[in-house]
């Protein structure tokens, strides 16, 4: 089954609970958490992720895109997060293996995600521990952006090599998907899409929501 996780950076953070219940049809809300470091934008953290936990039941799928994560996966655990991405870029691959021991640690699922530059093969050393495999389909930092077409084999080897494992692990794609675009991240293999400016700006974000799922 396909699943939705509409990004709330789009969303209007003056009415956030509103916007959160607009988008409740979904299945994942995707929470993205930027340092101004590892990309060149700031969006927000803890105390936003705290509110957000308290007024929906919705699974919390929080992509960090932050530089060091290891250094925050527990707070983001502790401050109601359900699936923690960090990127392969960010750490060490000795702190990458902690980060995902420390995610399962704390009763979350743990999720590696790749940019555009970034070839799968760097996820195979993790793949057998992870939950969710996140790849970017934009440079990670905004929202608005034009998916990059040439990202579409990558989600096909990830898939196989998933598959080749038999793991229970989703395959997310982040950054320009709408109608078109998240079929072709369907067919390629992602069962994930996340989706910001798609969902907030459409005038029925609840049929816009089903569309995408197809
Ligand atoms: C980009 C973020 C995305 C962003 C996607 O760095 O990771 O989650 O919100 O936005 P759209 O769907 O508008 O490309
Ligand atoms: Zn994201």
């Amino acid at each position: 089954m396909i699943k939705i996780a509409p990004s709330i950076l789009s969303a209007d953070f003056a009415k956030l609970a509103d916007e959160i219940s607009s988008v409740e049809s979904a299945d994942y809300l995707h929470f993205d958490v930027m340092d101004g470091v590892f990309v060149p934008n700031i969006s927000f953290g803890f105390p936003v992720l705290e509110s957000v936990r308290r007024v929906t039941d919705m699974v919390l799928d929080v992509h960090l895109m932050i530089d060091d994560p290891l250094r925050f996966t527990a707070r983001f655990a502790a401050a109601g997060a359900d699936i923690i991405t960090i990127h392969v870029e960010a750490e060490i691959s000795e702190n990458i293996h902690k980060a995902i021991a420390e995610i399962h640690k704390s009763g979350k699922k743990a999720g590696l995600s790749v940019s555009p530059k970034t070839s799968a093969a760097a996820l195979i050393p993790y793949i057998d521990s992870l939950d969710h495999v996140l790849v970017m389909t934009v440079e990670p930092g905004y929202g608005g952006q034009e998916f990059i077409g040439d990202m579409l084999p990558k989600i096909t080897e990830v898939r196989k090599a998933i598959g080749e494992r038999g793991l229970a692990c989703d395959l997310e794609v982040d950054g320009g998907i709408n109608n078109e675009t998240g079929k072709l991240c369907i067919a390629a293999g992602a069962n994930v899409l996340v989706a910001g400016s798609t969902i907030f700006h459409a005038s029925n974000r609840v049929a816009q929501i089903a569309q995408l799922r197809g």
